[in-house]
């Protein structure tokens, strides 16, 4: 079966590392250069097979083997601000599988909880990354990067601490009604949520992480990844306008295909808006949208599941958070308006 990249969110409280651990991913700087070290806005980048390939090293034998491997992976960056729960929750509803970042010395704090709630509601399922091991209290720095070796090389002392703060998650989330357990623990990957210990600092853990969440989306998210049957959708992110392009979105397209010719029909507070792209502008691979280091490309044609910016003069006033229909013909543009009006 042919599937599309999941699109993975990352989630958490403030300051619990999200942006870092992409950074680290996608060899990066995006944190460094946020005001405050703040995450403000829904950013989204596409990491590549080949980054996947080398971040996993070894343990990307086994996920060769499926019949139904990722072609890269689409990650959503959310922020942990309290003040951002519209973003959380977009985040979410784009979301095929999820990250949710917990600092290791601080455990669940409120915006974990809430990003956990917003999971929850939307059934999306999750590994937690136990992030920032390299600040656990008498942690040696090893050379290794995969966490189930340099756990091994800890003092006895600090093997159990972090046993401890494993175990207290495990008790947050059974409270909650989730089995969890430490990955190298864990049974049945589709009944326990695996806690994968991290530093998106040192790099130690992510190629587990990377793992696992890989592993999981090509066992079992199959039907949802396929693209048969499935209506052309987005979900638009930011409106803007921008020098040289005029009016813009930034949108995930999480279903089927957009050409240039097609039309886009989406609401905005007056009605519904039926528009054809000027532009379809496509940012590099592990390039953040809200951040690129290279100009965004433009392209006939694009595949779910992609971020991309939309330029069009019609887009002014559209919703961050609205649906994006795309229609192909008269009877698509009347049944996606129709759809829109209804809800
Ligand atoms: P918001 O998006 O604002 O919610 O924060 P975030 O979750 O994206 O966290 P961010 O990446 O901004 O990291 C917050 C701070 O923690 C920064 O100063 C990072 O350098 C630091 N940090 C992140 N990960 C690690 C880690 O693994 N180890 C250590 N020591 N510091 C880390
Ligand atoms: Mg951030
Ligand atoms: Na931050």
């Amino acid at each position: 079966m042919q599937i599309r990249q999941p699109i993975v969110a990352v989630l958490g409280h403030v300051d619990s590392g999200k942006t870092s651990l992409l950074d680290r991913i996608r060899g990066t700087g995006v944190q460094g250069r946020e005001a405050g070290g703040i995450t403000q806005h829904i950013g989204a980048s596409f990491l590549p097979t080949e980054t996947i390939k080398e971040t996993c090293g070894p343990l990307y034998k086994k996920l060769e083997q499926s019949e139904n491997k990722v072609p890269g992976i689409l990650v959503i960056d959310t922020p942990g601000h309290e003040v951002f729960t519209n973003l959380r929750s977009r985040g979410g509803s784009a979301a095929d599988i999820a990250v949710l970042v917990v600092d290791v010395n601080r455990g669940f704090q409120p915006q974990t909880n809430e990003s956990l709630k917003i999971l929850q509601s939307r059934k999306v399922p999750f590994v937690v990354a136990l992030n920032k091991c390299d600040q656990i209290s008498g942690w040696r720095k090893s050379e290794t990067s995969f966490i189930s070796q340099a756990i091994k090389e800890q003092d006895a002392s600090i093997q159990a601490d972090l046993d401890q703060k494993i175990y207290d998650v495990v008790g947050t989330l059974s409270v909650l009604g989730y089995q969890s357990e430490a990955f190298y623990r864990v049974k049945d990957f589709k009944s326990e949520i695996a806690i994968v210990p991290i530093s998106a600092r040192s790099g130690v853990g992510i190629p587990e992480l990377l793992s696992v969440l890989v592993g999981l989306t090509q066992q079992y998210l199959q039907k949802r990844l396929s693209q048969e049957e499935k209506d052309p959708r987005g979900i638009v992110l930011e409106v803007k306008d921008e020098v040289g392009l005029g009016q813009t979105a930034n949108i995930i397209l999480i279903d089927g295909s957009i050409k240039k010719e097609d039309s886009i029909v989406v609401a905005k507070r007056d009605g519904v808006i039926v528009t054809k792209p000027k532009a379809l502008l496509l940012p590099k691979a592990l390039d953040e949208m809200r951040d690129p280091r290279d100009k965004f490309k433009p392209t006939p044609q694009v595949d779910a599941a992609a971020g991309l910016k939309i330029a069009s003069p019609e887009l002014e006033g559209v919703l961050p958070g609205s649906t994006l229909y795309v229609a192909r013909n008269d009877d698509e543009v009347t049944k996606y308006t129709n759809l829109i009006e209804s809800e």
